[in-house]
């Protein structure tokens, strides 16, 4: 096949939601029906649940299961899907962010009875920074949930994106009855069973079709037909350059357990979501089809084997074709590097893969030289943009409690920052580092793997802090002034950029209003 075949094939996207909504269910389907597993309960959920918070066997488990399902790839009809998975837990939000910068788009999940939760709001945001495709899935509707419409205008209200249902449910709970496709102009009807292989719809091409009466009742057919007038009436027609440009966000209704809806959502999926889109790096648009490999590290994995420091880079192909063996050029570090042990997912297997194309995901073995946000090329310098650390939430001071093992406890702290764990600042002054994070989990999770892999011990005192805010300006001498000015408050990121380190809202907006010339940024790329 040549590269545009290649490309063409591939829909690479992420899955998110608020933790219980049903993601594991749905990819465990999407899975199903892609012939990539063959019974359900193979997808593990890889939530850490609140009671297992100090139950380290629970955190390494955790770590086993986010490898084995960080990428999942099957064909389904004549495409070749790569899901990313994200963590659940809102502890692990970061990670989850930089996921969705190696994916095209993104299905969300809602339930019904839920609504929007507040994970999925943060989630959005990330996905509007970035103008993602997204599309909702609104599951388990075979329980009493909220009204269809209700649950559309929260969408439309705390997700700020516009909705276009592409199919409506008719009933919910205990009489539901099945979805109408608005898109397929066909009726599929519903029956709970968790091992049904899902049905193609019956084709219905006029909304009078005596056969819905047939098969729903004539009530609920009523009904349809009223509710299919009304979303007509209201939202505009669906345009699939709106859904593209992730201005609308199309709505599908199901419940991923009774493997329901899970098919008409994946048939439409890979008739509307994008393929491989470009990437900017700090230099152009880097397009798919361009012939020279080039790819960026969104995720780095330790091994689970403390005994091995080798750790699993997870790139995202961004254009040409990725050789298994080749030396790549490293920009940052700018140096070559070969790779001869490149993994593929498929599934959840991983195997050796020779070639890999744009879209796809590929694990690279690593003894160090690799950290998220670098890039790999054919020798092209210019650096992938759109993987900025976001200011974390939580921030306390890291204290030695070996002063004999100082070096193992910078290695480690260094490493695992470069995996992404937590952020790591240095005051200027006095080299204090803080740690910040967006959960209380990652603490724990920092303590326990500085002692297992590097045998060193540190404390963690909490210190109040509001952000840290990135800063520049266009007018350098002020940006000086405002420095040597707040010395105290001043800190570097791992990557040396300078970063104030705000410790209360107010003060941060006196602050703000003090020097007007320097902007504040709560991300690292602005
Ligand atoms: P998550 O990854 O988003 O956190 O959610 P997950 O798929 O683990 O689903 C959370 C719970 O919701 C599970 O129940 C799952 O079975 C259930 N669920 C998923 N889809 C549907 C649906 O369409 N209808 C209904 N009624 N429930 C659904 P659990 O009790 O935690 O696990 P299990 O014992 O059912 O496996």
């Amino acid at each position: 096949m040549t590269l545009t075949e290649e490309i063409e094939k591939r829909r690479t996207f992420g899955i998110i939601s608020h933790p219980d909504a049903g993601k594991t269910t749905l990819t465990e389907k999407l899975l199903l029906f892609g012939g990539a597993i063959q019974s359900a309960g193979a997808v593990k959920s890889n939530k850490i649940k609140m009671h297992a918070r100090s139950d380290w066997m629970e955190i390494e488990k955790q770590r086993g299961i986010s490898v084995a399902t960080s990428v999942m790839a099957f064909d389904y009809k004549d495409k070749k899907i790569n899901i990313l998975d994200t963590p659940g837990h809102q502890d692990f939000a970061e990670d989850t962010y930089r996921t969705l910068t190696a994916v095209d788009s993104v299905i969300m999940v809602i339930d019904c009875v839920k609504g929007v939760e507040m994970q999925t709001e943060k989630l959005m945001e990330v996905c509007r920074m970035r103008n993602t495709p997204v599309m909702c899935f609104i599951n388990k509707l075979d329980r009493e949930g909220r009204d269809p419409y209700d649950l559309l205008d929260e969408i439309e209200e705390k997700l700020n994106i516009n909705v276009r249902p592409l199919s409506w449910p008719i009933s919910m709970g205990k009489t539901f009855k099945g979805v109408y496709s608005l898109f397929n102009k066909s009726l599929h009807l519903f029956q709970a069973s968790r091992s049904k292989i899902e049905q193609d719809g019956i084709e219905i091409d006029d909304i009078n079709d005596p056969q819905i009466d047939e098969q729903v009742g004539e009530a609920d057919a009523a009904q349809l037909r009223e509710d299919v007038e009304l979303i007509e009436g209201v939202y505009p027609e669906f345009d699939v350059n709106e859904y593209l440009e992730g201005k609308v966000a199309p709505v599908f209704f199901g419940s991923a357990v009774n493997n329901f809806g899970v098919k008409e959502l994946l048939d439409c999926f890979i008739e509307l979501a994008p393929g491989p889109l470009p990437r900017e790096t700090e230099e152009r648009v880097i397009h798919p089809d361009e012939k020279k490999f080039s790819g960026f590290i969104f995720k780095i994995h330790a091994n689970m084997d403390p005994n091995h420091r080798n750790r699993i880079a997870f790139v995202r192909i961004c254009a040409g074709k990725f050789q298994r063996g080749t030396n790549y050029y490293h920009v940052r570090a700018d140096k070559k590097i070969r790779f001869s042990n490149a993994t593929a997912f498929m599934a959840q297997e991983k195997e050796l893969v020779d070639e890999a194309w744009p879209g796809d995901i590929v694990g690279l073995y690593d003894t160090g030289n690799l950290k998220i946000g670098d890039t790999l090329s054919e020798g092209e310098p210019g650096m992938f943009k759109g993987i900025p650390s976001f200011s974390p939430e939580i921030f306390k001071e890291v204290i030695n409690k070996d002063a004999m093992k100082t070096k193992q406890l910078e290695k480690g702290l260094h490493q695992l920052m470069e995996e992404g764990v937590a952020q790591l600042f240095t005051y200027e002054l006095g080299s204090r580092k803080v740690v910040g994070t967006v959960g209380a989990l990652q603490f724990e999770v920092i303590q326990h793997r500085l002692k297992n892999e590097y045998g060193a011990s540190c404390d963690f005192m909490p210190i109040n802090l509001f952000k840290a805010c990135w800063v520049d300006s266009s007018d350098k001498k002020k940006l000086k002034e405002f420095i040597d000015s707040k010395m105290r408050h001043i800190a570097r990121d791992k990557d040396g950029k300078v970063v104030f380190m705000a410790e209360s809202r107010s003060w941060l907006t006196m602050v703000q209003d003090n020097f007007p010339e320097v902007s504040f940024h709560l991300t690292s790329e602005f």
